[in-house]
């Protein structure tokens, strides 16, 4: 695992963004894996910025986002597909029938997961994935505990999670209570992997993450397993790594 030093949330946004941009440029037909939540949202505003002045283009790009909200429909302003659209696919050239995103209102949310997989598998593979990291080390919602096996699934949320994202919604009851999200063995299999940690919120999680040990009980732990993964971590959240 390599780790990439940012000076603050700006730095690590338009160096994860160039990253992006780089591989599209250099592959434009790629499948990318992409995640939602307050760390990325830079990221994807430095994309939009530079679709507007360089005109990359993502129409031969197909996207798996990592996860769904069980109950939230594309329309919810909290569901990930909402999030998707208004920070990133409603700005840029992508086909919408490219993008693909857990359907969290499925009648059968059980196929939904199998499909996603198989989809995935499809498409040859994700080629780049891009992750978050929970305080608890989660990624995607692969909670502490998930095997590095694990497929897309259904998850139940745990409490620290859903109080994390409660501050999107008006009421922390709303927060839903499962998830589909891709599983750990899903994400590992992406041949390479892009982790943002940024904020002091994130330091114990960047402390565990960087200590090297690999456990099921902290999921992010699991890019130490894999051949071509990188992190990117800001000086707010490296401030407890020795
Ligand atoms: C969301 C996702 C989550 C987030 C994580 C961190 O698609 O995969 O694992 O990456 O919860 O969220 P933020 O960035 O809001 O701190």
């Amino acid at each position: 695992m390599k780790l990439i030093k940012a000076k603050d949330y700006e730095d690590l946004s338009k160096l994860a963004a160039t990253y992006f941009i780089k591989k599209i440029q250099y592959s434009p037909a790629m499948t990318i894996g992409l995640a939602t939540g307050s760390t990325p949202e830079g990221m994807y505003r430095y994309l939009v910025k530079d679709y507007k002045e360089n005109h990359t283009s993502y129409r031969n790009i197909t996207t798996f986002n990592l996860d769904e909200y069980i109950g939230l429909d594309g329309s919810n302003n909290n569901s990930y597909r909402f999030f998707m659209n208004n920070h990133l696919f409603n700005h840029i050239d992508i086909e919408k029938s490219n993008v693909h995103i857990p359907c969290g209102t499925s009648k059968d949310s059980l196929a939904e997961c199998a499909t996603y997989d198989q989809l995935i598998k499809e498409h040859g593979g994700i080629d780049l994935q891009l992750l978050g990291i929970g305080g608890n080390g989660h990624i995607g919602f692969n909670e502490p505990g998930s095997s590095f096996q694990s497929r897309t699934r259904i998850v139940e949320l745990t409490d620290k999670t859903r109080r994390d994202n409660a501050r999107f919604f008006n009421n922390p009851e709303e927060v839903p209570t499962e998830a589909i999200t891709m599983g750990m063995g899903t994400i590992l299999e992406s041949k390479e992997i892009l982790m943002l940690i940024s904020g002091e919120g994130k330091r114990e999680a960047a402390r565990m993450l960087l200590s090297g040990n690999v456990n099921e009980d902290f999921p992010a732990s699991a890019l130490h397993k894999h051949a071509n993964a990188i992190v990117i971590a800001d000086e707010a959240a490296l401030t407890d790594v020795p």
